[in-house]
């Protein structure tokens, strides 16, 4: 399974990057509004550190402005997709960049024919959100499961980029029924390699060790 990184925080980049196991880079509004920094500037701060996959999300609704705004992103950096919303006028927009070899990924997706509508249009990744589906007590996983089968059922070449991660448990769950790729909070990417029998167990290793090479007072 791909993992993105999902923030705007370049310093976060920077540090999941140099772990070595980054895919790739998604931003939304809000988070770049976090930021408090010039979008085009960091999106092009944010290109020069991850050669993967680096969504930007447009904020208009239709989609002639949504094209419109699709063109000074593309200029950043080859590795920009544009970010669409799950709505009639973001699927509009996805089969026209799609068609013109422009990688779409279509956010803010909570139900199946959402997710088979932005594959039908071409898009290169679509967002089913995990933890907003949770905190209304439905099981985000069902989606997850219910896009993975319609798109292996038609041959669907989209991504399931599984968002709104909350903790690794989602992660374990994502990987387990199939999703291609998860974005993550910085937060749970360092938790996915916590243990605290790794930590205690190097503890005791390194305990023994030193107390085999300390000479002895006696
Ligand atoms: O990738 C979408 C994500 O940023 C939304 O996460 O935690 O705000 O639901 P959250």
């Amino acid at each position: 399974m791909q993992i993105y990184i999902d923030t705007a925080s370049i310093e976060d980049i920077r540090a999941a990057s140099d772990m070595g196991v980054l895919d790739g880079v998604t931003t939304n509004p809000s988070l770049v509004a976090k930021e408090g920094v010039d979008f085009h500037d960091r999106l092009k701060e944010i290109c020069d550190v991850v050669p993967g996959p680096v969504s930007a999300e447009v904020v208009s609704t239709e989609s002639d402005g949504m094209l419109e705004e699709a063109k000074p992103l593309l200029e950043i950096a080859d590795n920009i997709v544009i970010k669409l919303p799950c709505t009639v006028d973001g699927l509009r927009a996805c089969k026209h960049l799609s068609s013109n070899g422009v990688r779409v990924n279509m956010t803010l997706c909570f139900q199946p024919l959402q997710a088979m509508l932005a594959a039908k249009a071409g898009a290169f990744l679509i967002s089913p959100f995990l933890g907003r589906l949770d905190d209304l007590g439905q099981d985000s996983m069902d989606l997850i499961q219910q896009i993975r089968t319609i798109y292996d059922n038609y041959g669907y070449e989209t991504k399931v980029l599984a968002a709104s991660v909350r903790h690794p448990m989602h992660l374990v769950e994502c990987a387990l029924v199939g999703a291609d790729v998860a974005t993550v909070p910085f937060k749970v990417i360092q938790q996915m390699m916590n243990h605290p029998l790794t930590d205690s167990g190097l503890k005791k290793f390194l305990d023994d060790w030193a107390a085999m090479n300390t000479p002895s007072s006696g």
